[in-house]
């Protein structure tokens, strides 16, 4: 049963990726920091009813941000709750300890920061060698270029458009820029990242990240108010 649903989230996989590389259209990661916390459940299918869309979890230590928020358990017990693709961001110190875990609870994307880490290259071989996908995240005083010499290895950068730590923040504008100069390596170096947005996304700055360039949407509150508005049809 297990390899069952294994396989059935790598064709998921595949398929987001066509959606994304192919048909150009972009993936909603709602995230679970903004879902009803005593009830897990009905937030996952509030999720499992958008076609195009990730779980983005949001895993925080208390060290690198200020909140903990959920483990390795939660995302377990979430795992058997819908065949969507699991987008674990580590906002943890150390997250090269935790790897394995998450990925034997379930996660398909497991990104860590680029900030606190140094030896990120070593680092996605290690989530490469347990079978998951790799990304790594900046925060919005970190510049796109210190990524240069890794773009080649992962696949997904997520561009945190607000600080990291919170739900409900106000979107950094600045962040378009960061988006789009990661679209326009990728093409002109052949890599095959996708771009991933998080924090502020609301119906006023939607538009704005899709047009940038964004190829994964994360929103917490305004999706899990009912507020956004993602008819992209
Ligand atoms: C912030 C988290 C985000 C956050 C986004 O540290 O990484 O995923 O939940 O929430 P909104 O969409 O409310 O800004
Ligand atoms: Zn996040």
């Amino acid at each position: 049963m297990y390899l069952v649903k294994m396989s059935i989230r790598r064709f998921t996989y595949f398929m987001q990726f066509a959606i994304i590389h192919i048909m150009n259209n972009p993936i909603l990661a709602p995230s679970l920091l903004s879902a009803d916390f005593t009830d897990l459940k009905s937030s996952i299918n509030k999720i499992n009813a958008v076609d195009n869309a990730f779980v983005h979890i949001d895993v925080m230590d208390g060290s690198f941000v200020p909140q903990i928020t959920f483990g390795q358990l939660i995302v377990q017990s979430l795992r058997p709750l819908t065949g969507k693709i699991f987008d674990v961001h580590l906002m943890i110190n150390n997250p090269e300890l935790h790897f394995e875990s998450f990925a034997k609870a379930g996660a398909d994307y497991i990104t860590f920061h680029y900030e606190n880490t140094v030896h990120q290259h070593r680092m996605i071989q290690q989530i490469h060698c347990l079978g998951k996908k790799a990304g790594i995240s900046i925060v919005p005083s970190t510049p796109v270029s210190v990524l240069e010499e890794i773009l080649p290895f992962v696949d997904m950068v997520l561009v945190m458009s607000v600080n990291p730590g919170f739900g409900g923040q106000t979107f950094i504008p600045e962040s378009l820029n960061k988006i789009t100069k990661l679209k326009n390596t990728r093409q002109e170096r052949g890599f095959r990242y996708i771009i991933s947005v998080d924090g502020g996304v609301n119906n006023e700055t939607l538009p704005r990240v899709i047009e940038a360039g964004a190829d994964v949407i994360v929103s917490g509150s305004s999706f899990f108010s009912g507020s956004l508005q993602w008819n992209l049809k």
